[in-house]
């Protein structure tokens, strides 16, 4: 896949710290190793030391060695990281007490190494539930600055190339926000149509998906769309988007044609986004599923440093190019600070 190669390209000229709170865990330990030898990401693992010394020697690991290894129990940051977690979460009522005991989560330790400028960006999922990655990257990390929410995408490499960008898309959200107002879901596009730009390498043409197309049915579900929209126009007064649109109207050029007349998108959408987190993933699942697609994500975004979740059945090769993708994420967002 050229896209891939291409992502693995920009992350090796600008290579990010990456932490993987899952240090001992034995695809992320193996696409470790690959990400080193390959020299696409600096690595950084969290887990006891002399457990994953063994475990390389075991699999023969060669390149692990070059990883920077942060035992979670004992390391010279504990304390600052502990007292960097109060300072964060002290209204929400964090105590030190509290504090001292999840330093030690690797999770927490982990999204408290990117908040203190220590590591770019967080791969973990391979044995955590993606609420329990989640939780801590939406506590400390937060959101990037203009975004309301944070949300998950998914490049969708479909067998359908009279559709989309020669059968790519990008689909979101998928994995993050039940149940988004209009606001959160207007973030939600501009962020897609971003992702889009930064990893899929293509000019986003935001379809805004709904059950109606331009007034064909009238709900509050349909308002919401419309209002997120036009608060996503608002947002970003460029941005090629439009809805509200049923899904064959956005992807079918003579459909979006007859219901639609008129639109810049519909008929030619590369980015779809869903209304809410049921429609998203289950969409997604049922795409790549029946229809044959691959599914790469969920890629999260709207969050200030990339944090990506991974699923629990993922195979070495989906952590390596996870890894990939957060340092191009990462480098993305480092140009928007600049
Ligand atoms: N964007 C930004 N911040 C958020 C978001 C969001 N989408 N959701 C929650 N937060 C923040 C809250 O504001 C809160 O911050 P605060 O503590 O500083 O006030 C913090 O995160 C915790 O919020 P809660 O509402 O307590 O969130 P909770 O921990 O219950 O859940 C979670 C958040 C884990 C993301 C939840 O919404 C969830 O489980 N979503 C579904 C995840 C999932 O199961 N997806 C499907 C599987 S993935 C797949 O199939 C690819």
């Amino acid at each position: 896949m050229d896209l891939m190669q291409g992502i693995i390209a920009r992350a090796k000229a600008n290579k990010q710290r990456i932490v993987l709170p899952e240090g001992t865990e034995e695809r992320t330990l193996k696409a470790a190793d690959r990400l080193l030898a390959d020299g696409v990401a600096d690595i950084v693992l969290i887990g006891n030391p002399d457990e994953i010394g063994k475990l390389a020697t075991e699999w023969g690991l060669s390149h692990i060695a070059e990883a920077k290894i942060v035992d979670p129990k004992n390391h010279e940051k504990k304390a600052a990281y502990a007292d960097l977690l109060v300072q964060l979460r002290q209204k929400k009522g964090m105590t030190p007490e509290k504090a001292a005991v999840l330093v030690e989560d690797p999770l927490y330790l982990g999204c408290l190494m990117i908040k203190a400028g220590d590591a770019d960006g967080e791969i973990a999922g391979a044995q955590n539930t993606t609420g329990n990655v989640l939780r801590p990257a939406l506590q400390i990390i937060k959101t990037a600055p203009g975004m309301s929410c944070v949300s998950g995408a998914f490049l969708m490499f479909t067998q359908t190339p009279q559709y989309g960008e020669n059968g790519l898309f990008v689909f979101a959200d998928c994995a993050v926000m039940p149940n988004p107002n209009a606001q959160e879901l207007a973030s939600i596009a501009v962020a897609t149509a971003e992702t889009a730009r930064t990893i899929a390498d293509i000019e986003p043409r935001v379809a805004m998906l709904s059950f109606s197309t331009k007034g064909s049915a009238s709900h509050e579900m349909v308002d919401k769309v419309v209002e997120a929209t036009r608060l996503a126009k608002e947002m970003e007064p460029d941005l090629k988007i439009d809805g509200e649109l049923q899904a064959d109207a956005a992807l079918v050029e003579k459909v979006g044609a007859q219901k639609a007349p008129g639109s810049e998108i519909a008929g030619k959408a590369n980015v779809l986004v869903f209304p809410t987190l049921e429609v998203g993933n289950i969409a997604y699942k049922l795409v790549q599923r029946l229809g044959g697609a691959e599914a790469i994500g969920p890629i999260l975004q709207g969050m200030a440093a990339p944090v990506n979740d991974l699923s629990r059945g993922c195979s070495v090769d989906d952590v390596y190019k996870m890894v990939a993708i957060a340092c191009n994420q990462s480098i993305a967002l480092k140009a928007h600070r600049k």
